[in-house]
């Protein structure tokens, strides 16, 4: 690199993870083949004939069911000789049970020579988990990561998994994780592997005009705190080296996942409103749509931190809250939702680990907007901007928790230790306390 380039990590001038003894020097990327497009989905049974494909079950929930999305594509595999099933039993925020029940259903109608996950992240995680034990021995929590499962990897390559999102979100067709619910110990946790990524990821913005505005503005909150986190990653270099076998998905913020990153706030920055608001803008949720596949390729990459971490516990510990436009019949906080509740503290928080990006990422997102006389508050300010405007509610304690609970939300939080390896500056449990009690009510 010329003396003249920019330096490429984020200036540490803060409290940042100490500096490693034998630092990495490698960084990874992965990504499934993509098609991006209105009318991309039209060409499934195409793309399947190609890997020799004779049976295939789509994977949905009954929600996206019943916009008849899921049987417009079978119809469609029908004229390449494919016998397509549609199974509409995913459960939006989906637990080991839901999982395992798809599994049995799944097994009792095989075998199947392809899966196809038509809906947002719950049927595409779905799919991934039915993929993954119809080809391998054991039981979901032997694959569920560590501590709470016994994070065994697969021994054998899954079939291939077609990944067509309804929601512009989770960025779930493109990542390595498959996140679920374990009942028993009321906690979120995931399996993640490379084996998991779908072979296709089928992006078709046309999908997404029946999005409902609530789900919409959850799962946009959910590309933003992708972006924002993995932009604002521990640094690749700033963890000790590893050896070949022990590599993971997420490697930290890297040059590559940084354009990912960057690419999708500047275009929620415009799309954003609009897709919540006028849910028939074709061009808003075009962008919205190539935001999450943007934002899934950098954070699939490089990891996401504290907001992620805490909206496990925020999401498993749920009891008597029912939000706009999802099912009624389960209280849930939604993923996005629950994620965005403690972003602005997060970040007022890694502020002094790394400055200039938490600015850099403030004006991409909020472009023309005042910057405030304390730096740190610029960030946090365009965010709680944003979530008053599209109706994310006013903190945890608008989803249903007090200063009581914040004990049982730490010790959740802190499980989640995958995650919290990226974070850009040590966390500790107190740290995180205090973002809980300072994110109960947000303005
Ligand atoms: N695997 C990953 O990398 C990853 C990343 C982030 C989140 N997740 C997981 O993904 C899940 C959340 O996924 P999501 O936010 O995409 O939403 P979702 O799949 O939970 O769906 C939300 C609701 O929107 C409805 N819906 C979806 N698309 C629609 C459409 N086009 N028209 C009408 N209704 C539609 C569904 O029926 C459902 O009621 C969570 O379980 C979360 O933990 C996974
Ligand atoms: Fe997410």
């Amino acid at each position: 690199m010329s003396s003249a380039a920019p330096a490429p990590g984020p200036a540490n001038s803060g409290p940042a993870n100490a500096a490693p003894a034998n630092p990495e020097a490698i960084f990874t990327y992965g990504a499934p083949q993509l098609k991006f497009g209105p009318g991309a989905s039209d060409e499934i049974g195409f793309d399947l004939s190609q890997y020799g494909v004779r049976r295939a079950l789509i994977v949905t929930d009954p929600g996206v069911a019943a916009t008849g999305i899921p049987q417009r594509i079978a119809d469609q595999m029908a004229q390449f000789g494919i016998e397509a099933r549609v199974f509409g039993g995913v459960r939006v925020e989906p637990t080991d049970e839901s999982m395992n029940a798809a599994v049995d259903q799944a097994r009792a109608s095989g075998p199947w020579d392809a899966f196809v996950a038509v809906g947002g992240g719950s049927s595409i995680d779905t799919a991934k988990a039915v993929n993954l034990l119809l080809t391998n021995p054991g039981g979901l929590m032997d694959y569920v990561n560590a501590p709470v499962g016994r994070a065994r990897a697969p021994v054998h390559p899954l079939k291939p998994l077609i990944a067509v999102p309804t929601t512009t979100g989770t960025g779930a067709e493109s990542t390595t994780v498959c996140v679920l619910d374990v009942l028993a110990l009321r906690v979120k946790t995931g399996i993640s592997h490379t084996r998991l990524r779908p072979t296709l990821a089928v992006v078709d913005p046309l999908l997404t005009l029946t999005q409902p505005a609530g789900v919409t503005a959850s799962a946009g909150m959910d590309i933003l705190c992708h972006a924002l986190e993995s932009y604002t990653a521990r640094w690749y270099t700033r963890a000790e080296h590893k050896r070949p076998g022990q590599r993971v998905p997420y490697c930290g913020a890297n040059p590559i996942s940084d354009m990912w990153s960057e690419k999708a706030m500047a275009l929620l920055a415009t799309s954003f409103r609009r897709a919540v608001g006028h849910g028939d803008d074709h061009q808003a949720r075009a962008d919205m749509a190539m935001a999450a596949t943007f934002a899934g390729m950098g954070f699939g990459n490089a990891g996401v931190h504290i907001p992620h971490a805490n909206a496990y516990p925020i999401a498993g510990r749920v009891s008597g809250f029912h939000p706009k436009d999802y099912p009624a019949d389960e209280a849930m906080v939604p993923h996005g939702m629950s994620v965005a509740l403690t972003a602005p503290e997060a970040f007022r928080f890694t502020f002094d680990a790394a400055p200039e990006r938490h600015l850099r990422a403030a004006q991409l997102l909020a472009p023309g907007a005042e910057r405030p006389p304390d730096d740190a508050e610029f960030l946090p300010r365009v965010l709680t901007g944003l979530m008053r405007e599209i109706g994310i509610p006013n903190g945890v304690a608008a989803v249903g928790y007090s200063s009581g609970d914040i004990p049982a939300l730490v010790e959740g939080t802190l499980k989640q230790q995958r995650l919290l390896a990226s974070c850009p500056k040590p966390v500790t449990g107190d740290d995180l306390g205090g973002i809980f009690e300072r994110s109960l009510e947000l303005w």
